[in-house]
Parts: structure tokens; sequence; C-alpha cells
């Protein structure tokens, strides 16, 4: 059944929502969504719709008002409601709306392979364009492989990733990911990745089995990165192609690297020659006050995987970049990368994420993460006096609270206890409460924000009063 005379203003909408609710149950399969939660007949609510965006603000369709304190997914860094991107778009779409980049290019693709390369560390300077930052964590795979096959170590293959680390869904990427749970429903998928220990410091006990109390962060992060030096001995270097690591670990909330973390991750990769990808799908542009995280904490990756705020959302877009060693085989003879997307690189997409760029610069969207993340930390760090605020850690505009049983022995909440607390309680009451962020359970229970790089001290003081409220009522029903 098609669709029927719906309207797609939301200005109009508000007269069609039952059947806009309806078609939402019938006909929208929602992305990891748990859709009882929806259905009446269960008990469930209605569908949220999201009709409008202004600002670090969304509106639903009855008009009510919600902090965006997830930067939608970690995609919306300069906020919504932007002429400028929109305009953007427009313009490309009426001069040219489509062309591939399958053997042919075009002026906007060219144009921010430039752009991107000029922002990237060191010799990353060939840019792959892909839809999403799945497709480039799957590029960087395939390119890792083909590049070892080329250069005479067609053995290396395998993929090292951290444990609970999130890097997408595609069969490749899944397969990267550290997440047994998420990857249950599907197995068997891609063999040949392994996991190491993430940096989590907060559990360091746990992480290190109890070798390392976490009291000295830099021994923590030596201990961590040799452990990737373990993984590549045990599996043989010959057979390791590359190491995934996002700049900050999202999954789990909020893992920043320890002090010398990565230089040590480096020293090990040169040594067995395994590819060091930083996968900045959330850490790219601007979420840690620089274009790249990389950036901030001083390393030098061999690729990277970028995503989401490379356009803050107004089009899809994803990158690989790699180093100019990493192409050269392909810049011989017949060699050809076998690998593209249709979308990839789409010209609407690449327009927008130039405009993007250029409102980086003019309005200082780096300098301002980089002069309020202080006072953001400060401000979510006062939820430190409440019971359940086990943890608040992350940097930039970008932060994990973890939430706990009891603060004094960390202990935290059973799958029971989480169901009720963040599902059945907390999702919701954050939501109705006027904030829209997530709380998540992938590892140990977390909250976790990430606004868009607008925000202000004002934003900082409404995200810490709402949670403060809802955290309150959360502990109260214990
Ligand atoms: C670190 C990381 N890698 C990869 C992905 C996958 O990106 P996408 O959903 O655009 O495919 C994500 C998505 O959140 C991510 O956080």
């Amino acid at each position: 059944m098609g669709g029927t005379n719906s309207t797609r203003d939301g200005t109009d909408m508000t007269g069609d929502l039952d059947l806009l609710q309806q078609q939402a149950r019938d006909h929208l399969w929602m992305h990891f969504t748990r859709h009882s939660t929806y259905d009446p007949a269960q008990g469930g609510a209605e569908v949220p719709v999201i009709v409008r965006g202004e600002g670090a603000y969304l509106y639903d369709a009855h008009g009510k008002r919600y902090l965006d304190g997830l930067a939608g997914l970690f995609v919306s860094q300069l906020g919504h409601g932007r002429t400028d991107l929109a305009e953007a778009a427009a313009k490309q779409a009426r001069e040219l709306a489509f062309m591939p980049l399958w053997s042919y290019a075009h002026p906007a693709a060219i144009e921010l392979a430039a752009r991107v390369a000029s922002y990237a560390p060191g010799d990353l300077n060939r840019v792959f364009f892909t839809s999403g930052g799945g497709e480039a964590v799957e590029t960087a795979w395939k390119l890792a492989k083909n590049y070892f096959k080329l250069t005479g170590k067609p053995g290396k293959h395998k993929v090292l990733s951290r444990s609970i680390a999130y890097h997408g869904t595609t069969q490749g990427a899944l397969s990267i990911t550290g997440l047994p749970v998420m990857k249950a429903p599907f197995e068997p998928l891609v063999p040949s990745t392994f996991r190491v220990p993430n940096t989590n410091i907060y559990r360091a006990g746990e992480v290190t089995s109890g070798l390392l109390d976490g009291s000295d962060p830099e021994a923590f992060g030596r201990w961590a990165a040799d452990q990737i030096a373990v993984a590549i001995e045990n599996e043989g270097a010959d057979t390791v192609a590359a190491v995934y690591l996002e700049p900050v670990q999202n999954s789990g909330g909020c893992f920043p690297p320890p002090p010398g973390y990565f230089q040590r991750v480096r020293e090990i990769c040169d040594e067995h020659d395994v590819l060091m990808v930083s996968d900045e799908v959330i850490c790219a542009f601007g979420r840690l006050g620089h274009m790249f995280g990389a950036e901030r904490y001083g390393y030098q990756p061999d690729i990277i995987t970028c995503a989401k705020g490379l356009t803050s959302g107004y089009a899809p877009l994803g990158a690989m970049i790699a180093t100019d060693r990493l192409m050269e085989p392909f810049l011989r003879g017949d060699t050809t990368f076998l690998h593209g997307y249709t979308f990839g690189g789409h010209p609407v997409s690449a327009a927008v994420a130039l405009a993007n760029l250029d409102a980086f610069e003019n309005e200082k969207v780096n300098e301002h993460v980089r002069d309020t993340e202080g006072d953001f930390r400060r401000t979510l760090e006062k939820l430190l006096d409440l019971p359940i605020v086990g943890d608040v850690r992350g940097d930039g505009f970008f932060y994990g609270i973890e939430l706990v049983k009891d603060k004094a022995t960390k202990e935290s909440f059973d799958d029971d206890e989480c169901e009720k607390l963040l599902r059945g309680f907390l999702s919701k009451a954050l939501y109705e409460n006027g904030l829209y962020c997530r709380a998540d359970d992938r590892g140990d229970p977390v909250i976790q924000l990430a606004p868009p790089l607008i925000c202000e001290q004002e934003h900082f003081d409404e995200i810490e009063q709402i949670l403060r409220t809802v955290l309150e009522k959360a502990w109260a029903q214990l």
C-alpha cells in the first residue's frame, strides 16, 4: 500500500497527527528500535515525531521543545535551521544533482577532498568518499587487505578493535564492533577480527583483571596499548592488517585515551607493520575542539574514517582518508581499488560539507569548543553530588555519565535493574523533561551527551538541571 495524503510540512502536521502515528506504526521500520514500545496494544507510547529544529533545539509535532543533547546522533555540529547550508544544497542540486565518482569527478568532491586533506594530519592526503561512517570503516578494511596483497604481504588481513567499541552495522563493520550482544543475531560474521581492552580507567581494575587500579593513568595507558602488541603477536604479525581505535571511545560511555596511549600504539603498529585506523566517525569535525581527534591527542594514524559532522547532518556523507603510501600501489599500471558506492561523495553532500567547513572557519567553531569545554565539564561534574552518578568523563563536547548503584564500590546495575532504570524510566523521563539524549547500557549504564558545538553556558545549565531532576527521581524509585 502506498502512502496516503500525509503532509510533510511541520506547520500543517498537527491536524494529521493521528494519521502520521498510524502510518509510522504500520509502515516505518525504525533503526535499533524496540517497536513494541510504540504499540498501543502493548501499552506503548506514541512515536516521538520531530518536525523542526532551530539552533540547539528540536521541536516535536505537538510544538514541544527539546534541547538536542546528542546533536541528533553526534551529527548536528552547527545546530539546526541553518539557511546557508540549506542554500548550498539547493544551489548544487540545481547545478549538478548527481554524478558518481566512478572514473569521473565533479568540482564539489574535488574541492572537498583537497580541503579535508588540508586539515588531516601528516600525509593523510587521499580522500575516498562514502555515504556514511560504516561504509568508511568497511572501505578502510578493504583497503588494508588490498594494500598488503599488492605490497608483498598477502597474509595480512586480520583486524583488532577494542572491547565494547561500536564501528557500524554492515557485516564487516559489525565484525569489527566489540559488542557481542549486537553481533549475535547475525553470526557468523566476517571472520578474522579480535578484541583488545578498552581504556575504561574508571574500571581499570576490571579491565586489567586486578593488575592496575587506574591511579596511574600513564601506566594504565601503557598496559592497554601493550595488549595490542600481545594480540598482534598471538595472531602473528604477518596476519594482522589493522587496528581500529576511536580517539575517544563512545560505546561504554566516553573513554578518552590515557596519556601516552596513542603514542605507544603508534610504536607497536610501526614495529609490526599494522595500519592504525583512527575511527573518527564521531570525534572528527569539532566534537573534541579540533578537525580531527588525532590532532587533539597528538598521534599520526595511517587511515582516518569520518562522517557525521562533516556535513553537520544537512546531507549524508562519509570519508576514508588514507596516507600517500597507502594509495601509491593504486597509482600504477592497471591496478584498481575495486570498491565504490553510488552515493559516495554525492555532489549535494559535498557542497554542503564545503559550506559546513566554511562556517567552522568563519565562526571559529573549534575555538569555541576549546574555550568552553571546561565550563561544560564543570557544569556536568556538579552531578557528582548525586548518589547515582559514579563518573563523569569525556573531552570537548563529548561526555558520558556513568550510573552506579553504589558509588563507593562502583557496583553497577544488573540486567533487570538496567531494563527498569534505562528503558522503563530514564529515556522516557529525560525526553519528557525536554532533553533529547541517550541512556545506553551497551557497557555499564551511561547517559551520553554530545550537544551541538554552538552550545553555551545556558545550554550546559539546562542539561545539568534536567539531568539532576530526572536522576533524583530515578534514585528515589530504586
Ligand atoms: C565510531 C563509529 N564508527 C562507525 C559508525 C557507523 O556510522 P554510520 O551509522 O554512519 O554507518 C559509527 C556510528 O555511530 C560510529 O560511532
